[in-house]
């Protein structure tokens, strides 16, 4: 099976769910960074707080062809209730996309806003099934319990086929 996990992480929170669906179910984690104003803003501000780590990772591939893909998950950090520009870029640069099932997750402090609306949207637009979403607090992401939930969505998803 042939699972891509794209996802966006400025301070670890969204890789590190990544890295989990990795070991739980395979596949190969595409990490976006952009270089838009914003990004590059909280990346400055999240550098110069103390105890904050800032990962320096990750490309912003022209294209992301689904065409070999069984599945494709995709999470994003929370900003301002949306999804951060490297998610929102990323999901505009998918190709081959047509029929494929997407799970979606967003990382936030709290509020989630419209985050997986706008990107269930834009994966509609594509003609994508959403399979599965899922908005994870900081706090459940300690619990663990939601983390469980969405792995397992992923394992659902690609029995399936
Ligand atoms: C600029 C900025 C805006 C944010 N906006 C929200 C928000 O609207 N709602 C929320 O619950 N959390 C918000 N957060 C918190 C992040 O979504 C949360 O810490 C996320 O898990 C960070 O993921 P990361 O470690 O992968 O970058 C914001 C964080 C930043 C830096």
């Amino acid at each position: 099976m042939n699972v891509k996990i794209i996802c966006a992480s400025y301070t670890g929170t969204t890789f590190g769910i990544a890295e989990q669906i990795r070991n739980a179910c395979g596949g190969e984690i595409i990490e976006i960074r952009s270089r838009d104003l914003l990004s590059r803003f909280v990346a400055f501000m999240a550098r110069h707080s103390p105890g904050m780590t800032v990962r320096d990772s990750g490309t912003l591939p022209d294209n992301i062809d689904l065409s070999g893909s069984d599945l494709v998950v995709i999470g994003t950090p929370v900003w301002g209730g949306k999804p951060v520009p490297a998610i929102r870029k990323a999901l505009a640069a998918l190709t081959g996309c047509r029929g494929k099932k997407a799970v979606i997750f967003a990382t936030c402090s709290g509020d989630p806003g419209t985050t997986l609306q706008v990107m269930e949207k834009e994966l509609l637009a594509k003609e994508m099934i959403v399979a599965g979403q899922f908005s994870l607090t900081e706090k459940e992401i300690k619990d663990g319990t939601p983390v469980a939930a969405l792995i397992a969505k992923v394992q659902e998803t690609l029995r399936q086929g």
